[in-house]
């Protein structure tokens, strides 16, 4: 396994749609063995292929609490089956966009279908942080990232802010 470098914004290709996975093989459980250990290094609780520069529809997670056991999720090509009506505020972040929070409304629950790590096909509802979560990362595989969901104005200072860290680095 290997830790590999998390594009942060304005790259643009952050911005890119990932393409639909063909097969569940060795290959690609490295890339999932990869992205974990990047997420579990930088820390964070999700992280989308394209984070690390592969434009796969791939997301790991572990939302396992702090001093609870590990439980890393993979998902490979996730769809949205439902949406509830219902939605609730959640104050998001992203290994991409480091430093900066903000509240983004999303549905409160949905199902979703996935095939994890062993290329089975899962069914699910998903709620609270879980779908939080799953939401947001499912975005970065449209080239969406949570700051998209604030004002240009909120939009532009995180960026800025960023590329003013990143710079300084
Ligand atoms: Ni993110």
């Amino acid at each position: 396994m290997a830790v590999r470098p998390i594009l942060t914004v304005p790259n643009a290709v952050l911005k890119q749609v990932s393409r639909p996975v063909e097969a569940v093989d060795d290959a690609l459980r490295v890339l999932m063995d990869d992205m974990l250990e990047t997420m579990y290094a930088a820390p964070g609780i999700g992280l989308a292929a394209i984070q690390v520069g592969e434009p796969v529809r791939v997301i790991v997670m572990d939302l396992a609490r702090e001093g609870e056991e590990p439980a890393p999720r993979h998902f490979v090509n996730p769809e949205i089956l439902w949406v509830s009506e219902e939605t609730a505020p959640y104050e998001e972040g992203c290994l991409s966009v480091p430093e900066i929070f903000d509240e983004v409304e999303r549905p409160a629950q949905v199902r979703l279908r996935y095939q994890n790590y062993q290329g089975e096909t899962i069914e699910e509802e998903a709620e609270g942080l879980y779908a939080v979560c799953i939401q947001h990362e499912m975005d970065h595989l449209n080239g969406v990232l949570f700051i998209d969901h604030l004002s240009r104005l909120k939009r532009d200072r995180a960026v800025a802010k960023v590329k003013k860290q990143t710079a300084a680095a």
